[in-house]
């Protein structure tokens, strides 16, 4: 009953993990069976291995997080030789995250991933591009929709597109990206934000600004996944703040087809697998489907816009 079409990828449920926050699975198969889950999701690999960002890299903060681990990882020849075959043995849906600095790095990471047989691809469009001034690719409809037709042309997977929220209207971005021919979106990565210790004058994380996660960013991530899915043909994937079948079904509301737990994992690596879980129980209990849920948000009131939040783009909630 849970069975989720995306793409053209069957999952055995909507629920998956999100880039980053359960290493490639292989970490956290001791606290749950993950093959129940609906996909794995890998940390983003890149070309060469990096070191990431400097030391402090995590705080928490109130209902959520700030990290600036700055894409540490070995690199694809590690990611394929170690962790792929490790990540295909735990039975599930296999998506690997791909970053890059440069159109032509995405380019060799989806080729080289299509040929080892992953699911799918989703694209960290959060990467600087060096070619363009270290811009990064999602905050430029034309860098996105550049980035993902180029993965598009060598990928043979389905190709979601990881989007930032650090934009003014995430809509343009996700429509490049369709443009571009993704076969998904996949929305919210991580708000950008900064702690301080006033007594040191200093900012709290060794590069001084990371990237927030967790509960606080639900609603800005569900109003994102909104406003994405009335503008694409193509399915969203929700991430962001997820931690119960709650919030699950409120993203699934909200237009997505399938969701990611990020932060929440880190307290309860279990927690996937609770939620499939619950998710039936939930369901039956307001008699709905997963179908009566999806996409089913009612407009709402044509109400005036709340205080300093007159942009246009509120004025389509009516409808
Ligand atoms: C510690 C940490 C590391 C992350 N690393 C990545 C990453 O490597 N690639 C990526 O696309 N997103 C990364 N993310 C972003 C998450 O995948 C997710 O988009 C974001 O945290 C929002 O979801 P959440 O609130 O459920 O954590 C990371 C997030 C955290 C907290």
């Amino acid at each position: 009953m849970l069975t989720t079409s995306l793409a053209s990828l069957r999952l055995r449920n909507p629920v998956m993990s999100a880039s980053g926050t359960f290493g490639s699975g292989w970490e956290g198969r001791t606290f749950a069976d993950l093959s129940r889950v609906g996909a794995l999701v890998s940390k983003t690999v890149t070309l060469r291995p990096r070191h990431g960002n400097p030391p402090p890299r995590i705080f928490e903060t109130p209902a959520g997080m700030l990290n600036s681990i700055g894409l540490e990882n070995k690199g694809v020849d590690w990611f394929l030789a170690d962790t792929l075959p490790k990540m295909k043995s735990l039975g599930t849906t296999v998506i690997v995250n791909i970053g890059g600095e440069a159109i032509d790095e995405f380019v060799v990471l989806a080729e080289r991933f299509s040929r080892a047989g992953v699911d799918a691809l989703e694209v960290n469009l959060s990467c600087p591009n060096v070619q363009e001034g270290r811009l990064l690719f999602s905050t430029e409809p034309r860098l996105t929709e550049q980035a993902v037709a180029a993965v598009k042309r060598v990928a043979t997977v389905p190709v979601f597109a990881k989007l930032s929220p650090n934009v003014t209207d995430i809509t343009a971005i996700a429509r490049a990206a369709e443009q571009g021919g993704a076969d998904g979106i996949t929305a919210i990565n991580t708000l950008i934000g900064m702690a301080i210790d006033w007594r040191r004058r200093r900012p709290v994380l060794g590069r001084g600004i990371g990237g927030l996660s967790g509960p606080a960013i639900k609603p800005v991530a569900l109003r994102m996944v909104w406003e994405i899915a009335r503008v694409v043909k193509i399915p969203v994937l929700g991430v962001g703040g997820i931690r119960s079948a709650e919030d699950v079904l409120e993203f699934l509301c909200a237009g997505a087809t399938a969701v990611q737990v990020g932060t929440a994992g880190f307290a309860d690596p279990a927690l996937m697998v609770r939620i499939v879980d619950e998710l039936p129980s939930l369901l039956a209990a307001a008699n709905v489907t997963l179908a009566d849920v999806r996409g089913a948000l009612h407009a709402a009131p044509a109400a005036a816009p709340a205080e300093g939040c007159a942009r246009a783009g509120h004025e389509r909630v009516r409808g």
